[in-house]
């Protein structure tokens, strides 16, 4: 598997992607675990922690071994400052904890790689279905070996969109207009879905699975790898509140060119802090 989805990559790609499925080994061990724990009455929340920060130190170890002047910006360890002050990797060990945590096989690891502020390359692994997507910049979009594209849908009653809670509570308030923003859009679209992974839910707007994904208040770590991989599958990634970049406000739209405006129209209607 490793040989042939990144034949497609560069080697920076085969980097990241070789560091993701090394930690992907113990997440799905671990994943497996779960299942058994779910029915004990302690739970497996202490143990899912644990499994987290063991997929992080991996992917450090891996990254850092490769390119050892990079920073970092990590989910659970926080910013490493590298000597090489115009690259930083961002990473998210596993996006879609909660689903991990209820035994439910959709999550995720997430890895960005910034320069100069701009991403320039990601990757997300789903290693329970074995799907790895990657994009670089000016490269293409691929999820394995195929090429990915956003979807051609030009009408807002037959998009599939996707929307996830908002978990940062400085933006908590929004989520009252979230949530008449999904009751709007659910009844003029084919559908909302709520998978519970942000670093996915964009990777399936790359490859035109949803033709729409909205979200506030997200983290650099969830949406790092999957910007680049909506931007170069073809998509816009547009900005939906507050000024500041896309990490800044974690406030994003991922769609087609032709979907865009009819959205955030939409969205506009149910809420007036856009
Ligand atoms: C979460 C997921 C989820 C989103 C949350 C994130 P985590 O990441 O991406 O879809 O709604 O805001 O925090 O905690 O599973 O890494
Ligand atoms: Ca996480
Ligand atoms: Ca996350």
């Amino acid at each position: 598997m490793l040989q042939t989805c990144v034949r497609t990559g560069s080697a920076l790609i085969n980097i990241m992607a070789s560091a993701a499925m090394k930690a992907a080994r113990g997440l799905t061990r671990d994943f497996n675990e779960v299942e058994n724990l779910q029915v004990s009455r302690k739970g497996p929340g202490n143990f899912v922690s644990a499994a987290d920060h063991r997929a992080e130190k991996i992917i450090y170890q891996e990254l850092q071994k490769s390119r050892p002047d990079f920073g970092f910006l990590m989910e659970e360890s926080g910013e490493v400052p590298g000597h090489d002050k115009r690259h930083r990797w961002i990473i998210d060990p596993l996006d879609g904890t909660t689903n991990f945590l209820h035994a439910i096989p959709h999550f995720c690891i997430s890895i960005g790689l910034e320069f100069d502020n701009e991403i320039l390359a990601g990757v997300v692994y789903d290693p329970i279905k074995n799907e790895i997507f990657h994009a670089e910049k000016g490269k293409g979009a691929f999820m394995n070996e195929r090429r990915i594209r956003v979807s051609a849908r030009p009408y807002l009653e037959d998009a599939l969109l996707a929307t996830t809670r908002v978990v940062n509570k400085s933006v908590s308030k929004t989520t009252d207009q979230l949530f008449q923003q999904t009751m709007n859009l659910g009844k003029k679209t084919a559908g909302i879905r709520q998978y519970g992974a942000a670093a996915l839910d964009l990777c399936y707007v790359a490859a035109g699975r949803f033709d729409g994904f909205f979200a506030y208040g997200l983290a650099p770590w969830d949406i790092a790898a999957g910007l680049i991989l909506v931007r170069e599958a073809g998509g816009y990634v547009t900005k939906l509140t507050g000024k500041g970049s896309f990490f800044e406000t974690g406030s994003i739209l991922a769609s087609n060119a032709k979907l865009k405006d009819l959205i955030v129209k939409e969205l506009l209607e149910e809420t007036p802090l856009l």
